[in-house]
């Protein structure tokens, strides 16, 4: 890659987030031998992490996605959410694991968790690589966690600023 002055100190390095998503993919997989585990990815920031999560899982599970908007500004969520694109799969008696790339106030999260709950899954839980515990608004269980990171916008491995910096295979600050 170029180099770039936004991309500022590193959050995660790689071989960490490589440690972490395999150590998360034993839990899941222990937790859910015996589940029908259908993996629930929001788009399109968890799509990185979920297959490298989803690629170590030793138990049968399925994917899908959700695609949605936050009104609000590009940085601050208002907890407003716009479904662009719901599942495909009926999560009726199913046991849904909803992956996520960053949780900052939880707002889109929370929003999510009652949409789902609505559509009677047997069980419900969040696995979400990045949190921001100074940032949270609401109260919400995240089961599955990654790694807890500062007050600060993060890039790469999947989470963009403006669509860029997805591809970064580590995780980053972002200069402002
Ligand atoms: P929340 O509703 O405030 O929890 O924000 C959730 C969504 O905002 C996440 O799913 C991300 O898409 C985006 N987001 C929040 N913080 C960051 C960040 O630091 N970097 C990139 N995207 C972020
Ligand atoms: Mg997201």
């Amino acid at each position: 890659m170029e180099p770039d002055d936004a991309i500022g100190e590193i959050l995660v390095p790689a071989d960490d987030l490589a440690r972490r998503v395999r150590e998360l993919a034993a839990e899941v997989s222990r937790d859910y031998a015996d589940k029908d585990l259908v993996l629930v990815g929001v788009l399109k920031g968890a799509v990185f992490f979920l297959s490298d999560l989803m690629r170590h899982l030793e138990i049968p599970c399925e994917v899908d996605f959700m695609a949605v908007a936050s009104y609000g500004s590009a940085t601050k969520s208002s907890g407003v959410v716009r479904i662009l694109k719901d599942l495909d799969a009926v999560i009726e008696g199913r046991d849904v694991l909803i992956v996520e790339d960053i949780v900052d106030s939880g707002l889109t999260l929370q929003y999510l968790l009652r949409n789902l709950a609505g559509r009677n899954p047997r069980s419900l839980e969040v696995c979400a690589l990045l949190i921001k515990p100074e940032r949270r608004k609401v109260d919400l269980n995240t089961r599955y966690v990654g790694f807890e990171i500062p007050d600060c916008f993060a890039i790469g491995y999947g989470l963009d600023h403006a669509e860029r910096y997805r591809n970064l295979p580590y995780v980053a600050a972002l200069k402002q």
